[in-house]
């Protein structure tokens, strides 16, 4: 079944004094999303991802296009009882309470009042707040309101969610829960699209990827497929070497090198690994990682965004 399905979506911002000069953010989107995806929404400052994630909640309209959410057009609003979104900036009511919040998003989507205290405490534990209940908003850290405003997506128990940077200003032990949060959202059936900037978080969860560039789609697809595999090279990595094993590695690999305290080599195919994997057991050392040797995600998003003097904004019209 699908989620949701982006046709042709476009959108042209008013720009200058005037406001008739336009930009176009987003350029003739085409998307499928299948139920029970987790969707990774990739691209550089500017792209438009957000812009789209706006059209799609009716935050604003297209300048052409449509989209379909479960089977039904994003113009109706009955659909939005089964959507969360988190903003990519989400304003808060400072003075209310975590709780007093909850409380009130529960309310726009009108739920019975009845289950409201429950859910509260529920999305409470969840999103790893529940000392905060009684705290005002405006007292929280970056990473709490991160936090809240995802529980406030989750509040009516959305078919479909939607987060606009949901890892962003989280350390890693906030980036590693909303990872957690994320990925039980996919044990439940719910259908994720969110963007980001962080490329691990993207490979760690995500099914399939969009990869958006000046308003327009660049690929899609599973990252596997998107990201190109390099030789079958692999990369070793050993601790408590000898000079004598050091020597036989230089041997058996093609190139070798120093990362802190452990030896780096690079090995040409499997069995060069396999050769290396040995002499490392037979020398009395330690393998500590071996890594593939393919283009990391990174380095294919580096060189995919960063065209000399390229720029991800939008163009004037
Ligand atoms: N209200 C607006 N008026 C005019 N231009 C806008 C408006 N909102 C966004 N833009 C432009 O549209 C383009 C896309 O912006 P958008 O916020 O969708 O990008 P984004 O991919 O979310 O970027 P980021 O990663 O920085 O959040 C940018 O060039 C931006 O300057
Ligand atoms: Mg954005």
């Amino acid at each position: 079944m699908i989620a949701i399905q982006i046709e042709n979506l476009t959108k042209d911002y008013p720009v200058g004094f005037w406001r008739k000069r336009q930009v176009r953010a987003l350029d003739g989107l085409n998307l499928t999303v299948e139920a029970g995806e987790t969707f990774g929404f990739l691209g550089p400052n500017g792209a438009g991802k957000t812009t789209t994630l706006k059209l799609l909640m009716r935050l604003i309209h297209p300048t052409s296009g449509h989209a379909e959410i479960l089977g039904r057009s994003f113009t109706d609003v009955s659909v939005h009882q089964q959507l969360g979104y988190l903003p990519e900036n989400p304003f808060f009511y400072d003075y209310l309470t975590a709780e007093e919040f909850l409380n009130y998003s529960a309310r726009l989507f009108d739920l019975p009042a009845q289950s409201i205290p429950s859910k509260v405490t529920a999305l409470l534990d969840v999103v790893g707040l529940p000392a905060a209940r009684r705290l005002q908003l405006r007292k929280f850290s970056k990473g709490m309101l991160q936090r809240i405003g995802i529980a406030q997506a989750l509040i009516n128990d959305p078919e479909v969610v939607f987060l606009d940077e949901p890892m962003s200003g989280l350390d890693p032990i906030g980036r590693r829960e909303i990872r957690e949060l994320i990925l039980e959202l996919r044990r439940q059936g719910k259908t994720v699209f969110f963007s980001s900037h962080i490329l691990p978080d993207v490979e760690a969860l995500c099914d399939r990827v969009a990869i958006l560039y000046a308003g327009k789609l660049l690929g899609c697809g599973r990252l596997d497929e998107l990201v190109p595999q390099e030789t079958g090279s692999m990369e070793l990595m050993v601790g408590h070497f000898n000079e004598t094993l050091r020597n036989e590695l230089q041997a058996i690999g093609k190139e070798i090198s120093m990362a802190g305290n452990l030896l780096r080599v690079t090995l040409a195919d499997q069995g060069a690994l396999f050769r290396a994997v040995e002499a490392v057991h037979r020398r009395g050392a330690h393998v500590i990682r071996i890594l593939p040797g393919k283009e990391s995600f990174e380095d294919y998003f580096v060189k995919l965004f960063a065209p000399p003097g390229g720029s991800a904004r939008a163009k004037p019209l």
